[in-house]
């Protein structure tokens, strides 16, 4: 019988963090991160953190090589400051972002919630971030180094700018970050941005990734590179009906993954006090959810769309369920808080161990 051992992060320091705003805990562990990735005596603390990481065969997916299944989802990394950090813990690739053209300061404080009776998160943060001006150089030195780990940039819009217009907005992201991203997210899929999601639905949706595709095209000829590889980043809250409609367009549109899935509103299955807190909710009670529209995604397109498999992925078991939906890479972030920071180590090395993958 398998017995549930706690970790020490969970014993000793997320104990410490949770009776603190969850957002400043963030904030500190991104300045953490940030210290500890540019010195030598700082990686190394990472790696030990991570623990041996396994060498096991990548991943080779839109003419990428993904070093392992694992990687950041967006909205931990928004502003482009810890993505070596990140892949020193072990993650094989960093979706940074939701990034907008200008700074935005995104909601009121609080804005992120613990649940930790429900291992999950509700946030609404809504896309705070520098603006992709200001993370230019970082994706620029990024792109600079020698490097094992894939940059994906999420793409989004501000809140203030219409639904019509909102191309324009992905436009100037996509543009700014091309030559530096290796695969482009499309975020239309956030509940925090009044109105976001309606992207998904017919009308909007082939106007907006057509015109992104065809950039994409002009963009690859300009900077004489390969087209960047474009996903989509959509709800777990969809409808097959709706689901299928997207599935549709993406075929039409030659979109080259998806990332399947944001946080959900509902709030099925939750029982901590914070429960009615407004946002988006990940963590453990949407790994089912996520996991279910991974598998009619696949069904749908008969294996044929890569999938990037989101939500509440915290074990080896909750990775492999992705994958056996039909996810050929999976993305967390509610895991790390959980789990703390040995939990992509542990997953991997658990994965290998009983050669899951
Ligand atoms: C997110 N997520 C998110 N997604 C995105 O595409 N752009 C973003 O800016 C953010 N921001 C963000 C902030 C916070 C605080 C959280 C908790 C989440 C969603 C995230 O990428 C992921 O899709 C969900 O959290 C589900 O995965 P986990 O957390 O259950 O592993």
């Amino acid at each position: 019988k398998k017995v549930m051992r706690q970790t020490n992060y969970q014993r000793f320091v997320f104990p410490y963090f949770v009776r603190q705003d969850a957002e400043t805990i963030h904030k500190r562990t991104l300045n953490a991160l940030a210290f500890a990735q540019q010195m030598a005596l700082g990686r190394t603390v990472l790696r030990k953190l991570a623990g041996e990481l396994p060498q096991r065969p990548s991943i080779q997916l839109f003419n990428l090589t993904f070093p392992n299944v694992i990687g950041m989802a967006a909205g931990f990394d928004k502003d482009v400051r810890v993505a070596e950090g990140l892949a020193l813990l072990g993650f094989g690739h960093i979706e940074v972002g939701t990034l907008t053209p200008r700074p935005q300061v995104g909601n009121p404080r609080p804005r992120i919630f613990r649940l930790p009776d429900d291992g999950a998160i509700i946030n609404r943060m809504g896309f705070p971030n520098d603006g992709v001006a200001n993370a230019l150089p970082r994706l620029k030195a990024l792109s600079q180094i020698e490097r094992e780990f894939v940059l994906g940039v999420s793409l989004g819009k501000h809140k203030e700018t219409p639904l019509v217009n909102a191309v324009v907005d992905y436009l100037t992201v996509m543009t700014a970050v091309y030559p530096y991203a290796d695969y482009l997210a499309v975020n239309i899929s956030s509940p925090n941005t009044p109105g976001l999601r309606e992207l998904q639905g017919g009308d909007y949706l082939g106007n907006l990734l057509g015109i992104l595709q065809d950039e994409n095209v002009r963009l690859a000829q300009k900077h004489g590179m390969q087209k960047r590889p474009l996903l989509v980043k959509i709800a777990p809250d969809l409808t097959t009906t709706e689901l299928d409609t997207i599935l549709q367009t993406i075929r039409d549109i030659h979109i080259d993954g998806i990332i399947a899935a944001n946080t959900t509103l509902s709030r099925e299955g939750l029982t901590d006090t914070n429960r009615f807190e407004q946002g988006g909710m990940s963590g453990r009670p949407l790994a089912q959810r996520a996991t279910e529209i991974i598998h009619k995604i696949s069904r749908l397109t008969k294996g044929n769309l890569p999938i990037i498999g989101v939500g509440g992925i915290r074990t080896a078991a909750d990775v492999q369920e992705k994958l056996n939906a039909g996810a050929t890479l999976v993305q967390l972030y509610t895991g790390l808080v959980y789990e703390g920071p040995g939990v992509v180590g542990n997953i991997l090395r658990e994965l290998t161990y009983n050669s899951l993958v």
